[in-house]
């Protein structure tokens, strides 16, 4: 039986949170994470852009490292190109959107706050989710590309300053009834800075995201054969690959370590 190929896209590291949910439960995987450096941040991207950029590179990437599913770890992406990329791929794909249904069923006050990118809070897609499962809910929303940038700041080993955690949630740090106990966390990013955001707050917030539901449907999607593929694990490399190379070595070198402590073995450059 083969080791299964899975390929875990992004702009930057946030697919990493949903890698780690993934493997987590498909431990017999084999991972290639792609992340697309050269177009970041894809939360500021017009639609059409994104949809051509994605086609285009995920079309180069599988020609030369073939992947039987492929994850589009990223929100921003999924909102606007998931239909588009299921038509044009044969093997099945992913999506990771904002978790608004599973948010909706814990809030204890009826307040959710979604933390997302520019571009996914402007989403009909994400505007459908609201509607369709947080009808009953206040949602409010805040979309920041700064949150995005501290994430990979993080990996690239950067010290963090809370003070900006706090300017950017500042609207829903006053004590109040109105502000939410419930946060979606809808960019793969977020959950990486999960210490920090909860940090802000002086009362428990259920942070939530959909890395763990995205592991069940790749589990769901590649059958159980792949149990069989648990003695391989050890064998079991993953490989990531950035389309922009780096201005400063040391940067690369830190995020090399990063994503060694998620199992990846090499981080490499390709010219996409
Ligand atoms: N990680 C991505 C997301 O889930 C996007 C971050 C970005 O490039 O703006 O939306």
């Amino acid at each position: 039986m083969s080791v299964k190929r899975v390929l875990i896209f992004d702009s930057g590291v946030g697919g990493l949170s949903v890698f780690e949910q993934v493997i987590k439960l498909n431990p017999g995987i084999q991972c290639q994470y792609l992340f697309d450096n050269a177009y970041f941040p894809y939360g500021e991207l017009k639609q059409t852009q994104l949809v051509a950029r994605l086609t285009q590179l995920l079309t180069d990437f599988l020609q030369q490292y073939p992947a039987d599913l492929i994850v589009i770890a990223c929100n921003s992406a999924s909102t606007v190109a998931l239909k588009a990329l299921r038509q044009h791929f044969t093997i099945p794909i992913v999506g990771v959107v904002p978790a608004i249904k599973p948010a909706s069923l814990v809030t204890r006050n009826n307040v959710i706050g979604l933390l997302a990118t520019p571009g996914t809070i402007a989403r009909d897609y994400t505007h459908k989710l609201i509607s369709q499962f947080a009808a009953d809910k206040s949602v409010l929303s805040i979309g920041s590309t700064q949150l995005v940038k501290l994430a990979e700041d993080k990996l690239m080993g950067k010290v963090l300053s809370q003070d900006e955690f706090m300017d950017i949630l500042a609207p829903w740090l006053s004590q109040n009834a109105s502000m939410p106990d419930t946060l979606v966390l809808g960019c793969t990013h977020f959950p990486l800075l999960k210490t920090e955001i909860q940090a802000c707050f002086n009362t428990e917030v259920n942070l939530v995201d959909s890395g763990e539901a995205i592991a069940l449907r790749v589990k769901q999607l590649l059958g159980e054969e792949q149990k069989l593929d648990l003695q391989s694990q050890q064998a079991n490399s993953h490989q990531a690959f950035y389309t922009k190379l780096f201005n400063d070595n040391q940067h690369l070198a830190a995020l090399t370590q990063s994503f060694s402590g998620y199992g990846f073995n090499a981080l490499q450059h390709c010219n996409l």
